[in-house]
């Protein structure tokens, strides 16, 4: 009765079932991959974001497939602060980024083409692509303590195929934090050429570097030849994933802007999703973004920084390099499984880590933590993970 989209393993993982077993019972959970920043304890300006939304303009419903103008000309501004010149003809509202990857592969590609998208990266990739029928093609992402996350660009281009149709970029990375790199994306941006290939950059984490090495791209915006679509939004811009706004900016090759715009806003016109107030306050949203942005760069930058205090006295778990993003990837030197760790964790200490096979690392030793965390909360759930698995340094 129903379609192939849903033919993967829909079973909860042992992992979300220990955590709700220990809920049942009445346990307090430490959730250290929490990236919701809403329950985080930010003091957002709640009377500034509430005004913006409930503007008497958006008592009026004017249809606009890519976006209402006001809207869409407040992300030029976003761009034009970061010296990026990008007419409002090139944006494309959606309500996410979510939806737009859904709405750029569906543009793309038919069921059976292929993407190419990064290893270790954001789980959620290769479940989007799925439910249009495409087939995801990992390429790596590896990591050496001299020059930190690179693109290994000779797989990219031995994975290309007569069906691929994109190269998925997320920079930073979700969870590894690597922005790309200059001589990466002119890489990527030939190779993109040659294949008649569109080149995907998600740029949701852009606005959260830490050390950004030489010669990371802050936005790839205007900078590439093939057909490139940059995906940004609000839920980490601003901390407000329930805005449900998000953006696709459309560059490269000029002819084909065109005529993606064009489709993009024909497939747009049967959804209209973005609702009104979020647009009509998407002005006076985006020009107060700093205030969020301090408090979560403030608290990403003290989180780590006492992590890595607690692990200088532990000899086996250390921190790979992160040039920006939210999350923390450790690395622990131990003879136990991904999966069994972070059960035993919940089950024993009720803090819930997330294993790096759940974002395709390449092999077990890895631990995904978010940094966003109140500093006890964070401290209290990391103290756990150490106890349990740090070796102490002699
Ligand atoms: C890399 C990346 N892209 C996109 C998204 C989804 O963003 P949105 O809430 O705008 O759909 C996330 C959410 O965590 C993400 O980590």
């Amino acid at each position: 009765m129903y379609s192939r989209r849903f033919d993967w393993d829909a079973q909860p993982h042992p992992l979300s079932q220990a955590t709700d077993n220990q809920m049942v019972r009445g346990k307090t959970i430490v959730n250290l991959v929490d990236a919701n920043p809403t329950r985080c304890g930010f003091a957002y300006p709640e009377d500034a974001i509430l005004s913006a939304i409930a503007r008497p303009d958006a008592m009026t419903y004017d249809p606009a497939p890519r976006g209402l103008p006001a809207a869409r000309d407040a992300v030029c501004a976003y761009y034009r602060e970061q010296g990026a010149v990008v007419s409002a003809e090139r944006i494309l509202l959606t309500a996410g980024t979510s939806e737009a990857y859904g709405l750029l592969f569906k543009l793309l590609a038919d069921p059976g083409d292929e993407i190419l998208i990064p290893r270790p990266g954001y789980p959620l990739l290769s479940h989007l692509a799925g439910f249009e029928g495409l087939i995801c093609h990992a390429y790596p992402l590896r990591y050496s303590e001299a020059s930190g996350w690179r693109v290994d660009l000779e797989v990219v281009s031995a994975l290309v195929t007569t069906r691929t149709r994109a190269v998925v970029v997320v920079s930073p990375n979700n969870p590894t934090g690597n922005y790309i790199k200059s001589e990466e994306l002119a890489a990527l941006d030939t190779l993109c050429r040659k294949h008649g290939l569109a080149l995907i950059v998600d740029e949701v984490f852009a606005d959260f570097p830490r050390r950004p090495s030489h010669p990371a791209v802050k936005s790839v915006v205007n900078r590439t030849s093939a057909l490139t679509f940059v995906l940004n939004g609000v839920s980490k811009m601003l901390g407000l994933p329930q805005l449900k706004l998000g953006w696709i900016v459309a560059g490269g090759d000029p002819r084909e802007t065109v005529t993606a715009m064009e489709r993009l806003e024909l497939l747009m016109d049967f959804y209209l999703t973005v609702g009104t107030p979020v647009q009509t306050g998407t002005a006076q949203l985006l020009a107060g973004r700093q205030d969020i942005q301090h408090q979560i760069n403030a608290r990403l930058t003290d989180n780590e920084a006492w992590l890595d205090a607690r692990l200088t006295g532990t000899a086996n778990i250390c921190r790979l390099a992160r040039e920006g993003g939210w999350y923390a990837v450790l690395s622990i030197d131990d003879a136990i499984g991904d999966d069994a760790r972070a059960l035993t964790l919940i089950e024993k200490a009720g803090t819930l880590i997330h294993p790096g096979l759940f974002y395709d690392f390449y092999r077990e030793g890895f631990v995904v933590l978010s940094l966003l965390l109140p500093p006890e909360r964070f401290a209290h759930g990391v103290s756990s993970l150490i106890r349990r698995f740090g070796r102490p340094a002699a």
